[in-house]
């Protein structure tokens, strides 16, 4: 009958609820980032400790440019707009995935708001950008023959970007898409997963509530009995 304690996200479905709506796909990721706002504060209200959103994929760097240029101009104006009033609410970021790839500006920022955030403790936001469980995973191998470390699951663990963070207890996935897509394929391993037909801009806070609550009546046996 417990909260999740760590709540991950995958949101999906921003780009078609952008052509629905006759406008375009960017429009979706537009109005998909007030929802991460509204998700985080609701999150702090329900007492999550960790929420680990997916923003963007290794895969996502397929799309059309113009696409790829929005979606980074709107991660920039949430580290420029929003980031600040996040850290005074006490949420501290930390961000997993492969940053050399984004412009220099953009992991300056990013650095920057994590150490500015380093000592808050209502929610850790765990924003998972140029992220892929493959890659994670490939690096977190490499990482152990490096260190000529025992290769066990402790080790694995230790060796992955969210070290230190206990696995996503609740998994929800919205967009009507019944799929992991390469995210936390190693932490997803016993989470209960929901997916949610709504596409991510019309995800709302009594959406989340409700899945919450269904969450909290789950009993979780882990494989036991
Ligand atoms: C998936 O929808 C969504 C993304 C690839 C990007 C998610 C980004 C946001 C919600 C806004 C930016 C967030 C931050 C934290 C800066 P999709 O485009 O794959 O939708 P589709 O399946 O309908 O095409």
């Amino acid at each position: 009958m417990s909260s999740p304690k760590h709540v991950a996200i995958i949101m999906d479905g921003n780009g078609r609820w952008g052509l629905k709506n006759k406008k375009s796909r960017n429009l979706g990721h537009k109005t998909g980032l007030k929802k991460v706002e509204k998700i985080i504060k609701s999150s702090i209200k329900n007492n999550i400790k960790y929420l680990t959103l997916y923003a963007f994929s290794t895969e996502n760097w397929k799309r059309p440019k113009l696409e790829i240029q929005f979606l980074l101009n709107l991660l920039e104006s949430f580290l420029k707009e929003k980031i600040e009033k996040l850290v005074k609410n006490g949420v501290k970021l930390k961000i997993i995935g492969d940053l050399k790839k984004f412009p220099k500006k953009i992991q300056s920022s990013l650095k920057s708001a994590q150490k500015k955030s380093d000592k808050n403790k209502k929610l850790l936001l765990i924003l998972a950008l140029n992220y892929g469980s493959k890659n994670e995973l490939v690096n977190a191998i490499r990482k152990i023959k490096e260190k000529k470390m025992k290769i066990n699951k402790s080790s694995v663990t230790k060796s992955l970007y969210t070290k230190g963070i206990p696995n996503p207890d609740l998994l929800i996935r919205t967009g009507n898409t019944n799929r992991l897509s390469n995210f936390l394929l190693w932490q997803l391993s016993y989470s209960e997963i929901f997916f949610v037909k709504k596409m991510w801009p019309d995800f709302n806070e009594r959406d989340y509530k409700n899945v919450l609550d269904k969450f909290k009546k789950i009993k979780r046996n882990f494989g036991n009995i």
